[in-house]
């Protein structure tokens, strides 16, 4: 048996997070045979820890260099590819109902505006590196919410991180949008604007009519 990917997507603040552990809670109540892993992006790997720690350490003030934003491109994509073949690909071998909290869509869309200006079309440029190795999720939910009421959320929060910019979160919210249209049969649209017990039973709801197919 073949498992399940569905990855959560969404700008910092969105409440992927969140919705990810309601969301598991209630799916291995209501089945409580699955399998169901949980798991993320950045991974706790050797070069997921080094994103993170870089990610904490820097403001985002800072301008950083063509060569600097290449190299965070491709610890992104690193990262993924551990990820792939250490926890997503032996989870769905043994049928697995795999929940992401970030994925490659991630880095179309953060690196799709980081590398702006350095490679044409960043983020058709990211998705065609990625396509002849990356495992396509089954579902996508994407947790829509205004880059100003996320950032009012995220100010809530101890320890900011670099990308967490109001301008940059709406170049993001434009890039996700974008690639959602790309591939409507994929992604599940959440308003991540309601409560946070709406938003889990939507997104529960859209989980659950993928698993009965
Ligand atoms: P996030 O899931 O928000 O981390 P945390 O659980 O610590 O809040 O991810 C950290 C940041 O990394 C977030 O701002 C999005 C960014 N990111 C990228 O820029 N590219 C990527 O490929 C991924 C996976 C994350």
């Amino acid at each position: 048996m073949f498992g399940r990917l569905i990855t959560l997507e969404g700008i910092d603040g969105s409440g992927k997070s969140t919705t990810l552990r309601h969301v598991a809670s209630r799916i291995a109540e209501k089945q409580p045979k699955r399998k169901i892993v949980l798991t993320a992006e950045p991974t706790s790997g050797a070069v997921g820890r080094i994103l993170r720690a870089e990610l904490r350490e820097t403001s985002g003030n800072e301008p950083m260099s063509s060569a600097l934003r290449m190299n965070e491109l491709f610890l992104f994509m690193a990262d993924h590819a551990h990820h792939l073949a250490e926890t997503v690909l032996p989870s769905l071998k043994e049928g697995a109902v795999v929940l992401s909290d970030r994925y490659a869509d991630s880095t179309a869309a953060y690196q799709g505006v980081t590398l702006q200006g350095i490679v044409p079309h960043p983020i058709s440029w990211i998705r065609e590196i990625f396509r002849p190795w990356n495992v396509v999720p089954d579902m996508t939910l994407l947790f829509l919410l205004d880059p100003e009421s996320a950032l009012k959320r995220l100010k809530s929060r101890p320890g900011r991180e670099k990308f967490e910019r109001l301008e940059f979160l709406r170049s993001v919210d434009r890039n996700f949008r974008r690639i959602a249209l790309a591939e409507p049969e994929r992604f599940v649209l959440i308003d991540a604007a309601r409560d946070e017990e709406t938003v889990a039973e939507d997104a529960t709801a859209a989980v659950l009519d993928l698993l009965s197919r």
